[in-house]
């Protein structure tokens, strides 16, 4: 059995850029959860949240994390809220090792500042919100067994990084 390589880590880090190519090197296939979550309810994430709310949308998000949790030898990129819930954790780290990423608050800001398709940063004082957020999920992205700065890399930089720490735990 191959493990799974799981990136967590905040919104802006570079999860699902950095997770396709990193499966296109290992020749495998890339899985991101938020993409499944909107094939089965059929609308953006943007609409969950507008129409039914967070907490829906985290109920539909574990559904899909305990699927993807069962692969093996994919590459799978989770929502920046997903290991939050300790079953999503616990159920990723069965099969996978899980990398977190991670960036300044000044370059996750430059990153996600023109894009609406993030509903918890539809606020005011973007910058606030998530210093926030980045607060209260530090613990839990400090779960992850590999950490990845990814400020000034790009995504490639990233991938190629990851895949030397894997393999020197999983040596
Ligand atoms: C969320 C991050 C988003 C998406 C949803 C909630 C979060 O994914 O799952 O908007 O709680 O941080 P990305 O981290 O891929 O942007």
């Amino acid at each position: 059995m191959h493990k799974n390589i799981v990136l967590t880590g905040f919104m802006g880090t570079g999860k699902t850029s950095t997770g396709r190519l990193l499966a296109r090197k290992l020749g495998t296939r890339f899985i991101d959860t938020d993409t499944l979550i909107e094939k089965e309810a059929g609308i953006p994430i943007r609409e969950i949240f507008e129409k039914f709310g967070e907490v829906h949308f985290r109920g539909l998000e574990r559904e899909i994390v305990k699927k993807v949790a069962e692969e093996n030898g994919v590459v799978i990129a989770v929502g920046g809220g997903a290991i939050v819930n300790p079953a999503n954790l616990t159920d990723l780290k069965r099969h996978g090792i899980v990398v977190s990423l991670t960036a300044s608050v000044e370059v996750i800001l430059s990153r996600v500042e023109k894009n609406i398709d993030r509903p918890l940063l539809k606020v005011e004082d973007k910058l606030g919100k998530i210093k926030e957020l980045i607060a209260v999920r530090a613990p839990f992205y400090e779960k992850a067994e590999i950490t990845v700065d990814t400020d000034c890399k790009n995504p490639e930089q990233v991938a190629d990084e990851i895949l030397e720490l894997v393999i020197s735990v999983s040596d």
